[in-house]
């Protein structure tokens, strides 16, 4: 089948080599240490999924289900949240997983959530951080995939109106033929 994507931004291959890369950080950060790997989904299940299995330590996964863009291709403010059960948090450690940064909204509400939950520590690791995301909240980015302009993707988890999450590579739509 035909995609109706115009350019391809980062092939299967380097992201793969970039997880191999995280996954190399993490686990220098935490050596023996427990760690929960919190994914939000549904955008960063892809990359969570990926990510763990280059992890051979003791690690434990959970969701939280945030919905900010309800299907339109500019980030709405609001940021919903679904429940889902998670593991116990409170004095654990705990790295965010999110697959975008674009407002930061959805990671700020994430962080706030846990926080209430008193971990041990709190770090992030994003897979894509757009362009002038630094300018809107101040939340670090412990471990960092890359940084892209500020164009909206898809695949690799990351959707269109609910399509395109399964495509292995990271690419912009041409949204005119959608
Ligand atoms: P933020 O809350 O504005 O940072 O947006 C974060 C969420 O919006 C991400 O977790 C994605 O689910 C979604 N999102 C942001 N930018 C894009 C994009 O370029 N393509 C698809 N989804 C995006
Ligand atoms: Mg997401």
């Amino acid at each position: 089948m035909d995609f109706p994507i115009k350019q391809i931004l980062i092939q299967p291959e380097e992201i793969q080599l970039k997880i191999q890369q995280l996954a190399k950080e993490i686990k220098q950060a935490y050596q023996n240490e427990d760690l929960i790997l919190l994914s939000i989904l549904k955008g960063s299940v892809v990359f969570l999924v990926d990510l763990m299995k280059q992890l051979d330590m003791d690690i434990e996964i959970g969701f939280m289900y945030l919905s900010s863009y309800q299907g339109e291709t500019s980030p709405q403010r609001a940021v919903r949240e679904f429940e889902i059960p998670c593991p116990e948090f409170t004095g654990r450690n705990v790295i965010l997983i999110e697959d975008i940064l674009d407002t930061g909204a959805s990671l700020n509400y994430a962080w706030n959530r846990c926080m209430e939950k008193s971990p041990k520590s709190l770090k992030t690791c994003i897979l894509l951080v757009k362009e002038g995301y630094e300018n809107t909240f101040s939340l670090p980015i412990d471990f960092r995939g890359f940084n892209i302009p500020r164009v909206f993707v898809v695949g690799y988890g990351l959707d269109y109106r609910e399509k395109y999450r399964h495509l292995p590579y990271i690419g912009i739509p041409d949204l005119t033929k959608i």
